[in-house]
């Protein structure tokens, strides 16, 4: 891999990091281990990418916003935008031309499949699946709890589960390893603890079946 890349002013780079031509490492970042970066991606200001604990892959066209931190090992696609000041613990799997807005916490062994928005502020504790091209509106948090009564429940399932095109409103609270189907829409500030079918419509505190989408909604 060609080292023509730009960096900035006092940054720390090991020189196990291979990062692709057309690259920029922003001033103050600092990239430790084994990390490999694609090409034409963009590493901001004050940015910490920390392989300590295994392979980060970050792929072409990528943009880590500034004061990010990434743990690894992680994967992101080609095309993922990491927002500012995002945490990104190890184990994650970020697909082709997600985006996280800034300020979100994703915990460990987390995956995004591809086209997911996660807008400012979420959290996503460990485990949690999200299916392609969801949207996962501010300030939704996915809870984790080994000991919740819903995960008993739920026969002690480990993970949360977010499927393909599902739309979840602002401030909404998931309890521990819920399983939401594809193409759903949770209403903001919801508060979730049971599972739901796919293509239906959910929201309150506790969220309650609204309606099952029509084929007019979904297609739009
Ligand atoms: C759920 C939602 C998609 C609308 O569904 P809808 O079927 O069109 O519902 P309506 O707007 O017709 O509202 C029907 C009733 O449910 C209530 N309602 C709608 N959304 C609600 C919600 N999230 N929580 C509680 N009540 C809600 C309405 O007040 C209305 O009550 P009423 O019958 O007493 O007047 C929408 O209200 C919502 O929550 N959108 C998410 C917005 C958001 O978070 N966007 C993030 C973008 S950054």
């Amino acid at each position: 891999m060609s080292n023509k890349y730009i960096k900035g002013l006092h940054c720390i780079i090991d020189d196990s990091v291979k990062i692709g031509s057309g690259s920029e490492v922003g001033n103050f970042s600092i990239l430790s281990g084994d990390v490999r970066v694609g090409k034409n991606t963009v590493i901001k200001n004050y940015v910490e990418i920390r392989a300590n604990g295994g392979l980060i892959t970050i792929g072409d066209n990528c943009v880590i916003e500034s004061k990010s931190l990434i743990d690894g090992p992680c994967i992101f696609e080609d095309g993922v935008v990491i927002g500012p000041d995002c945490e990104i613990r190890p184990g994650v799997t970020v697909r082709r031309s997600s985006y996280l807005q800034g300020r979100n916490r994703i915990a460990n062994n987390c995956v995004i499949e591809s086209g997911v928005t996660i807008k400012y502020g979420s959290i996503l504790t460990s485990n949690v699946y999200v299916g392609e091209d969801c949207f996962i509106g501010p300030n939704v948090i996915m809870t984790g709890d080994d000991t919740s009564r819903v995960q008993e429940e739920a026969g002690n399932r480990k993970s949360t589960r977010i499927g393909a095109g599902t739309f979840i409103g602002a401030n909404s609270i998931f309890m521990p390893a819920v399983h939401i189907g594809s193409g759903c829409i949770i209403g903001a500030c919801s508060f979730i603890r049971e599972d739901t079918s796919d293509k239906e419509v959910w929201f309150g505190n506790p969220a309650k079946f609204k309606k099952t989408r029509n084929k007019k909604d979904v297609d739009s």
